[in-house]
């Protein structure tokens, strides 16, 4: 397809392009190629999920309807998305207005980070310490009781929603210091049959919880480094700055994290943080300063250290 043929509506599309009509397999060829222009690397994911949000269908009935001709209405509605996609760079997972952790289906809106992969590495740690060696072993935590989890920071609730659906004998609380976030994570919580189990609480880190023990403390906390801003892809201009950035070295969140987990740990208790991969080393030291047993590492499906557990001590 020429480099002239826009569909119609697009900018700089001509009389000719607005009047011939454009089956889906043209109207996603046509997208990738603009797409892979502006730089979008996942150009043709991209444009499938979007044809499918603005035909109201699912992406792989796209396949067996790639002959047929899309209406100028959805025309219209797709090259909205389109435009916005490429020129102002917004996340699909913001245009679609959700995004599936976890296998679940998550509202998402500019007021919480876009639930990422990686971090099911964390909710898979996490069900590591509650139902592998951990639960039921005596010297790590007392096991006749309920388990206890905090997820703290926890955004759309992603993470502890996800932990709910796949321990329903668990208590999990979930804090954030953004109340645009817990009422993402509330109306998550209303979509979810399990999203009743969970407590959400609004506040600075561990200050909503402040005289609470956890038997298992998660966090995705905002790790960004700060200095690194300007080398950042434009779609991370379109979620909240208090997610992404742990000041100038990225490690304000966590450093405080690790000094403060101590106090709100049950003996035997885990502390699990997600981080990006060069944080690693630092952060078990720090574990390790804090008084943390057993710290160990865990990593993403890229091989990269994703995500960095220690146990408090004392049982
Ligand atoms: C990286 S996002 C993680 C969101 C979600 N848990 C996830 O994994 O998709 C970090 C979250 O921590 C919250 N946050 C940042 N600073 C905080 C603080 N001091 N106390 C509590 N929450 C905080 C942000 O509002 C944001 O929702």
């Amino acid at each position: 397809m020429s480099d002239e043929v826009r569909p119609a509506g697009s900018a700089g599309a001509t009389a000719s392009d607005r009047d011939r009509s454009w089956t889906v397999l043209e109207l996603l060829r046509w997208t990738t190629d603009y797409f892979k222009r502006a730089g979008i690397e996942s150009a043709r994911l991209d444009a499938e999920l979007l044809l499918a949000h603005a035909l109201e269908t699912e992406r792989l009935r796209l396949y067996v309807d790639f002959e047929k001709p899309v209406l100028p209405a959805e025309r219209d509605r797709y090259r909205a998305l389109v435009r916005r996609r490429a020129q102002d760079r917004v996340p699909v997972s913001i245009l679609l207005g959700e995004r599936e952790f976890w296998s679940l289906a998550f509202k998402v809106s500019p007021d919480v980070l876009t639930p990422r992969p990686d971090t099911e590495t964390l909710v898979e740690a996490a069900l590591s310490k509650v139902k592998g060696p951990g639960k039921g072993d005596p010297s790590v935590v007392d096991s006749d009781r309920k388990w206890r989890v905090l997820d703290l920071g926890t955004g759309s609730g992603a993470i502890a929603l996800s932990l709910a659906s796949e321990l329903p004998e668990v208590d999990i609380t979930a804090t954030d210091l953004s109340q645009a976030a817990l009422q993402i994570a509330a109306e998550n919580a209303d979509r979810l049959p399990q999203g009743e189990r969970v407590r959400f609480l609004h506040g600075d880190l561990f200050e909503p919880v402040a005289n609470e023990r956890f038997d298992l403390v998660v966090s995705n906390p905002p790790y960004v480094a700060r200095k690194d801003a300007k080398s950042l892809p434009p779609e991370l201009a379109h979620e909240p700055e208090m997610a992404l950035f742990g000041g100038e070295d990225g490690l304000d969140v966590i450093r405080r994290l690790v000094a403060e987990a101590g106090r709100h740990l049950s003996p035997g208790g885990w502390l699990l943080i997600e981080l990006a991969p060069d944080q690693a080393g630092t952060v078990e030291q720090w574990l390790a300063g804090a008084g943390f047993v057993d710290v160990e590492r865990r990593f993403d499906l890229a091989r990269r250290a994703r995500v960095v557990a220690g146990r408090w001590p004392g049982a």
